[in-house]
């Protein structure tokens, strides 16, 4: 059957090539629409970077002060986060299903703070992070660490799977007790978690040649807070990660730990996002008042 519409040449543009369209995504080149459309829904696409707040430490920490009641604490301070990274349960139980946000699901598990950390599983099926809408999946990789094997396993398993449905993958960087946390050690273990797949890789801060780890993975990196700290130092750290080449935050504890959470991730989106200097977006969080959570009368 011929068109129905008479439709006017003019109207095919056909001296405008077609658009060539790409996400300017570290990495990402190669990446199905799919695909690229879930990071794009992580990491803003005007800059390519992200704020993330991790609330997973419960799934092998259990409630760890700051997230008592994620209900409470966590669920305020969601307008001010590119993406949340939790778990399944506290996503069904503790998250509002009207959530705009897109969620990076932590699907590995297997040992508490009372055992060996690194003897890990993929402990959440594709089917569920689907059903989840799952933007993103997180796993643990243990680089030198007593499973590393089964942890490597694990990732290139979620990765497959991951490729299957369009769902990137991020690698978490896990420091065993022992291991030295420097340049070198990073950069074998974000290498790693990139050769292998995965499309986004999370891992801490050094102070001595971050720039290197970046630079040799060809994938976006995100730091981790860690413990917390002062937040002016938090706020540096975030400031020299980007100066190095990080993508973002995944940060938990200095959110959530601080006495002003919903400034500080304020101030993080201001140097994350609009090129605050850590000197400006501290002076500014000084002036904030103190925050308590929101607790409804019962
Ligand atoms: C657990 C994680 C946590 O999400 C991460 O460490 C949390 O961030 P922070 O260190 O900033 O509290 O991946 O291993």
């Amino acid at each position: 059957m011929p068109e129905k519409d008479d439709v006017a040449a003019d109207r095919f543009y056909a001296e405008v090539p077609a658009a060539h369209q790409t996400f300017g995504l570290k990495g990402s080149g190669a990446y199905d629409w799919g695909m690229a459309n879930r990071l794009a829904r992580i990491f803003q696409p005007a800059d390519g970077r992200t704020v993330m707040l991790a609330i997973d430490h419960g799934y092998f920490q259990g409630p760890v002060r700051g997230l008592e009641r994620v209900d409470l604490n966590i669920v305020p301070l969601l307008a001010q986060v590119d993406a949340l990274m939790l778990t399944r349960g506290m996503l069904r139980t503790s998250i509002p299903q009207a959530m705009s946000n897109p969620v990076v699901l932590r699907v590995s598990a297997g040992s508490s703070i009372l055992k060996e950390l690194s003897q890990e599983a993929i402990a959440v099926s594709i089917e569920d992070a689907i059903r989840l809408n799952a933007a993103a999946m997180a796993v643990q990789v243990y680089v030198g660490g007593e499973f590393e094997h089964q942890s490597i396993q694990n990732l290139t398993k979620l990765v497959d799977a991951g490729l299957q449905y369009g769902i990137p993958v991020l690698a978490v960087t896990a420091v065993g007790r022992e291991m030295v946390r420097d340049a070198r050690y990073f950069r074998l273990a974000c290498r790693i978690c990139a050769e292998l797949g995965a499309q986004f890789v999370k891992t801490y801060f050094v102070d001595q040649g971050f720039s290197t780890v970046a630079a040799s993975c060809p994938v976006p990196l995100i730091v981790a807070g860690g413990k917390k700290v002062e937040e002016r130092d938090a706020l540096i750290m975030v400031e020299r990660a980007l100066q190095e080449g990080a993508a973002g935050v995944d940060m938990g504890r200095n959110v959530f730990q601080s006495a002003k959470p919903v400034a500080m991730l304020d101030a993080l989106n201001n140097i994350v996002h609009h090129g605050w200097s850590a000197e400006r977006a501290w002076e500014w969080l000084t002036s904030r008042p103190e925050e308590q959570p929101a607790v409804p009368s019962a």
